[in-house]
């Protein structure tokens, strides 16, 4: 069990043992208490990198926040990365550019990947819209697994990133 901080409104508690369904099904009401109703966006985004970092068991957690027509690294927990990606460049900027999530089984198979870390290899990034639906951030999550991540990534992340999207965009 992973406790996060000592504070009851604060706290993340999620079976680090469990199947991957089963660490999102508890975490994003978990998510959705430990934002509540805050509104700034970096403190709000940081939370929730850690608390997706701390169960996902992957390499990099971060998100890119769309400003003046390119991509500028936001809150991120794991090793240093690009600072700023363009329109269309790498998963991140496809994912802006297609506004739909992509799921890449094999960084080196993605044509015009952006390596940050020579330890990623597979990687999902999620678009995050504000409530004219226009694509605002992107949460980016990098795995030192090949395939690491599937249809159940997608689809508790998008749940996610919709709502964090519309919470604070
Ligand atoms: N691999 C990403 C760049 C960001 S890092 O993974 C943190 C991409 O191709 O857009």
């Amino acid at each position: 069990m992973l406790s996060l901080c000592a504070f009851m409104s604060e706290s993340i508690h999620i079976e680090l043992g469990a199947s991957k369904e089963l660490k999102y099904i508890p975490l994003l009401p978990q998510i959705k208490a430990l934002v509540g109703d805050e509104k700034n966006k970096i403190a709000v985004l940081a939370n929730v990198t850690a608390a997706l970092h701390q169960t996902l068991d992957v390499l990099w957690t971060g998100f890119y926040l769309v400003e003046n027509g390119e991509l500028v690294l936001g809150p991120f927990q794991g090793p240093v990365a690009c600072t700023r990606i363009a329109f269309g460049k790498g998963v991140c900027g496809t994912a802006w550019s297609q506004n739909e999530t992509q799921v890449v089984s094999d960084v080196d198979q993605f044509p015009g990947h952006i390596a940050c870390s020579s330890e990623s290899r597979s990687e999902i990034v999620v678009p995050l819209r504000n409530t004219q639906k226009e694509v605002v951030a992107l949460l980016d999550i990098d795995s030192r697994v090949l395939a690491h991540f599937d249809e159940t990534d997608r689809t508790y992340l998008e749940t996610l990133c919709n709502w964090i999207g519309e919470q604070v965009f």
